[in-house]
């Protein structure tokens, strides 16, 4: 089914180029001055799907924003700046992208990010839920294994969630699997479709080789090395950047994917399939990234994880370090409930994410850190209106994430 409704990688954004297809959406980029926000800016200012865009950063949108104006694309292109003008940008908007945050610089991970850009993606997620929350949230902000539990928590605390608007963008992990694999193949990685599921943090992200369309075969120790590309492939990039950042190009062609593919959606297009982390019941983990049918409200149906073969289940090792992206992880469990343990490999080496949710009662559910693991929390709740604001983190992750701190 999955393949039936997936389409070649990259279709919505080079018929987003064609002249042909005409929407009227408001799209507003929040972090737009950034490595990732200025060519993200310009993809969404190239498409004629777009006809307002809205530019929001703490520096430099007057500069983007003028510049991108005089494009001959008919999208008009506003600037905002500070966040005083931040609830006129957002009015309105159908889709808000949100870039905004630091990126890694080299021997970060994901996690790493987690003190500030946990604070930015609150701050900037509370406004929308107040200024435009019928609107479209795609999170580009890493960690996104957190910053979309988040993201989820001020929403609901402003009475107005819906879990179905709200989507880490992964993109980028199933553009570098497409590639990788044409690559490897000798294919053209337009035509090469790789669902990923998962999360957006080394070992977190599992690429499903086995649902790959065309259908392709490696042997053994070439999927082992495979997988491992594509799990650090953001990594390779932090390292040649060399301290200048993380992806930024490959990304804004990736959001700009995303975005057009839910701009068709929402104009009432059929069959239009992208992987993204949301809210879900799919496996051990409250959200996930999965192959998601998208229609005019967003997401419409979760496609599920499909049948995983051996390898893919048992391609995720689970050293130390990827400990600590699951915990992040698995961070959003819905309030007043214990978060359960980071994934821990079953005998048989099936990642846990992909494991029968344990009962409520199993001791899994308990809330205690294993021996070694070092809980990855701010020292204050980063919620922007937590009245526990400047208290000392009691170490459990559900202490942030608990509504009392929403
Ligand atoms: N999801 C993915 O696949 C993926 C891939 C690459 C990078 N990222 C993440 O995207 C984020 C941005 O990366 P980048 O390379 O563009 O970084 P960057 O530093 O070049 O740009 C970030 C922008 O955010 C702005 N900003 C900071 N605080 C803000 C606030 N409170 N409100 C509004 N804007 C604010 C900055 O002024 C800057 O212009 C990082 O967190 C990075 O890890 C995600």
């Amino acid at each position: 089914m999955l393949s039936a409704l997936a389409r070649p990688a990259g279709a919505a954004l080079r018929r987003s180029f064609s002249t042909s297809a005409q929407n009227n959406a408001k799209v507003a980029v929040l972090g737009a001055s950034g490595g990732i926000g200025q060519p993200l800016s310009l993809l969404l200012k190239n498409s004629p799907l777009v006809s307002r865009l809205t530019l929001y950063d703490i520096a430099h949108t007057p500069g983007v924003a003028a510049d991108l104006s005089h494009i001959e694309t008919r999208a008009t292109v506003k600037g905002y700046l500070g966040p005083e003008q931040l609830p006129d940008c957002l009015k309105g908007c159908d889709v808000v992208v949100i870039p905004a945050g630091v990126p890694r610089k080299p021997g970060m991970t994901r996690d790493d990010l987690f003190n500030t850009n946990a604070t930015i993606v609150a701050t900037l997620a509370a406004a929308c839920a107040q200024h435009c929350p019928e609107a479209m949230i795609c999170i580009i902000a890493n960690p996104v294994n957190s910053t979309i539990p988040i993201t989820a928590e001020v929403f609901k605390k402003h009475g107005v969630y819906n879990p179905n608007r709200i989507f880490g963008v992964t993109t980028l992990d199933i553009v570098r699997a497409n590639t990788f694999v044409a690559e490897l193949k000798g294919l053209d990685p337009a035509r090469v479709n790789v669902p990923v599921i998962g999360g957006h943090a080394g070992k977190t992200i599992i690429p499903l080789i086995s649902q790959c369309t065309p259908k392709v075969d490696f042997p053994q120790d070439q999927l082992a090395a495979l997988t491992g590309r594509i799990q650090e492939a953001g990594t390779e990039v932090v390292k040649a950047k060399a301290g200048a950042g993380s992806a930024t190009l490959s990304m804004a062609y990736a959001g700009a994917r995303f975005v057009f593919s839910l701009l068709d959606a929402m104009n009432g297009k059929e069959g239009v399939v992208e992987c993204s982390f949301v809210q879900s019941q799919e496996a051990d983990s409250s959200y996930f990234s999965t192959p998601l049918l998208l229609g005019k409200k967003g997401l419409e149906k979760n496609l599920g994880i499909g049948k995983v073969s051996r390898c893919s289940a048992k391609a995720p090792s689970t050293p130390r370090s990827s400990r600590r992206g699951s915990l992040a992880w698995n961070l959003p469990l819905p309030p007043k409930r214990c978060p359960p343990l980071p994934s821990q490999q079953s005998a048989e080496g099936a990642p846990a994410a992909l494991r029968p949710r344990p009962p409520v009662s199993s001791p899994v559910n308990q809330g205690h850190l294993p021996p070694g693991v070092v809980p990855r929390v701010p020292a204050q709740c980063p919620l922007p209106t937590c009245p526990h604001k400047g208290l000392q983190s009691t170490g459990h992750p559900c202490c942030f994430i608990h509504s009392d701190h929403s």
